[in-house]
């Protein structure tokens, strides 16, 4: 019996790390959740486009996001993201997620990567400022009405 209580202990504990795994990264799991740290997050949040938001601007972002950015290998065709265990890259269709993100947010992301997530740096690494920019403009035409 006591052989059997240990077990079953030992089985619990291995059931909490397992759980502690996630959870300890929990800030990430909820998609809505600001990637953006707390105490930079209001002027982060407040930084625009230097880039209007028209045909050419977006028609740029587009050949970034399908060449020379490679996000398409992670978010796809349609901006809905593949499957990857842990973090699975964002659904560019969600509007609601689309409301949520300022442009200063989404810039932020390009330059920092979302730590702790299989999304990496790229401004500043294989794009330009000017390149980020244009490819959130693109990222917002994938919002679903
Ligand atoms: C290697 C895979 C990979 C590549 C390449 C990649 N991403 Fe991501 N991306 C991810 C993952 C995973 C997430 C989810 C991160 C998270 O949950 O914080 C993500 C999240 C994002 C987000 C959402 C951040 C937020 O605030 O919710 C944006 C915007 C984004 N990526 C844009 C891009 C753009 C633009 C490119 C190309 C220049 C790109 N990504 C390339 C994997 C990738």
């Amino acid at each position: 019996m006591a052989m059997r209580n240990s077990i079953l202990f030992l089985a619990g504990i291995g059931v909490l790390i397992f759980l502690s795994g996630p959870q300890a990264r929990a800030f990430h799991l909820d998609e809505y959740a600001p990637r953006v740290p707390q105490d930079q997050l209001e002027d982060i949040q407040e930084n625009e486009s230097p880039f209007e938001s028209s045909a050419a601007h977006i028609e740029a972002g587009r050949k970034v996001y399908f060449g020379n950015g490679m996000c398409v290998s992670c978010h796809l065709q349609d901006g809905k993201g593949q499957f990857m265990p842990g973090h699975a890259p964002r659904n560019f269709t969600d509007p609601q997620w689309q409301d949520i993100r300022t442009d200063g947010e989404l810039m932020w992301v390009l330059r920092n990567g979302s730590p702790g997530t299989g999304m990496p740096r790229r401004v500043g690494i294989i794009i330009t400022e000017e390149e980020g920019w244009n490819v959130i403009h693109f990222i917002r035409t994938f919002r679903a009405q």
